[in-house]
């Protein structure tokens, strides 16, 4: 099937039918039990403590921070222990590791479980070309032999914290990964997979295609968390049900959108979700989220962080193109709650920006794995990893998730 066809089935088919009664079982992840079966999904940039803490109060879940790198971390960057410090008042607390070394990635999680992380995701399914074409992300599932090195040397280390691992289709359609990772994660020990149901060849572009969510449930016994467009609630229930998956992973429709898992609480409760906020209340969300970014990273990165969210929350919005310059260069929070001033607070949310992506445009490529990477898939010697503090910087610069 060309990546240009629709997959699965456009919202409009799909019953609008809240969750019954027992219909779904809340997710199971070691002594976890996360209900709804909802998981924010891991993303760079993004899903730092502010967002998460913003998501959190709107619902319930799991809410996974975006991907720290072993070796940043374990170089003591300032940034990387930042990013993965958490907040005292977030349990469960989940990080995601970036890792190609089973050392590396062991240790990092050593030090995790023993600073309490209560659940480790490893991201095996990052598309950068810089990071496949040194084998590194979702060029490692095509080595199944070095896939579940370093699960295990992250399940061993982590003790009693669950680990899951989160994967792509594989490189391309000629080169379809998700089945031996499924095998490799439930014979490593893994609690759960996850699986975004595009190639990297893929990236973000047409639809993702649930019926590798639904072939990877009936091959594994531990559960399978679906991931890939969901933008609606409805969209969750309509995963879960289509696929039969443990639970869903939600990355780009709350963009902008975080009251998403209000909704997704509602429904998986067997309700209707509420009316999307007005773009007042939306204001008043945006105050809050540049405030918590702003205590986070100090005025001037904070900032500069919440220009690309005014973007996200305003798209759609009559007027809101005209002010999307100014905002783009905001510097306070005061100049950009000014320019929202001039919108019109009782508008309410544009239909047609529920089901936008907001970040990542279309398109696809051509994967680039290093020279040689196909001769013999049973290597399972880690790639060449950044060393240096420099190479590091660098390396984390580049890298923008799975
Ligand atoms: C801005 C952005 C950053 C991302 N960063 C990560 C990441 O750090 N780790 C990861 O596993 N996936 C990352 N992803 C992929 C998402 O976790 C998710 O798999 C993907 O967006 C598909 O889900 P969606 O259709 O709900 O957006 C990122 C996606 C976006 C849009």
């Amino acid at each position: 099937m060309s990546s240009s066809e629709p997959r699965n089935r456009l919202l409009e088919d799909r019953p609008r039918r809240p969750a019954a009664a027992g219909e779904f079982q809340p997710l199971e992840l070691g002594p976890l039990r996360i209900w709804p079966p909802v998981v924010l999904a891991p993303m760079a940039g993004v899903t730092n403590y502010p967002f998460r803490k913003l998501c959190r109060r709107f619902g319930a879940g799991l809410y996974v921070s975006e991907m720290i790198t072993a070796r940043g971390y374990l170089l003591g960057n300032r940034m990387t222990r930042q990013l993965a410090a958490g907040h005292p008042d977030e349990r469960p607390r989940s990080v995601q590791v970036y890792g190609s070394d089973p050392v590396d990635v062991g240790e990092m999680v050593k030090q995790l479980v023993e600073d309490g992380v209560d659940h480790v995701d490893m991201n095996f399914g990052c598309p950068v070309p810089k990071v496949t074409r040194n084998g590194g992300g979702s060029a490692i599932p095509v080595k199944p032999r070095l896939l579940a090195r370093l699960v295990r040397a992250a399940v061993k280390n982590a003790g009693p914290v669950p680990v899951t691992i989160k994967v792509r289709k594989g490189i391309s359609d000629d080169l379809l990964t998700f089945r031996d990772a499924g095998r490799v994660a439930q014979e490593e020990g893994a609690s759960a997979i996850g699986l975004h149901g595009r190639t990297a060849a893929e990236l973000y572009s047409g639809h993702a295609d649930w019926s590798a969510i639904t072939e990877l449930k009936d091959a594994v016994s531990i559960p399978v968390l679906g991931n890939g467009d969901v933008w609606e609630s409805w969209d969750a229930l309509a995963m879960m049900r289509e696929t039969g998956c443990d639970a869903v992973i939600v990355g780009r429709g709350c963009l902008g959108r975080p009251w998403l898992f209000k909704e997704l609480a509602r429904v998986f409760d067997g309700s209707e979700p509420d009316e999307p906020p007005r773009l007042g209340e939306i204001v008043a969300i945006m105050r809050e989220h540049a405030e918590l970014l702003i205590e986070a990273f100090g005025p001037d990165h904070g900032m500069r962080q919440m220009r690309k969210w005014c973007h996200w929350y305003t798209k759609g919005f009559p007027g809101s193109a005209r002010l999307r310059g100014d905002l783009a260069r905001v510097e306070t929070k005061e100049r950009m709650l000014e320019l929202l001033g001039e919108l019109d607070p009782d508008a309410p949310f544009p239909p047609n920006a529920l089901r936008a992506s907001r970040a990542k445009r279309g398109g696809t490529q051509r994967v680039k794995l290093p020279e040689g990477y196909l001769d013999d898939l049973d290597d399972d010697t880690p790639p060449k990893s950044p060393r240096t503090p420099e190479e590091i910087a660098d390396w984390e610069r580049t890298l923008s998730g799975g």
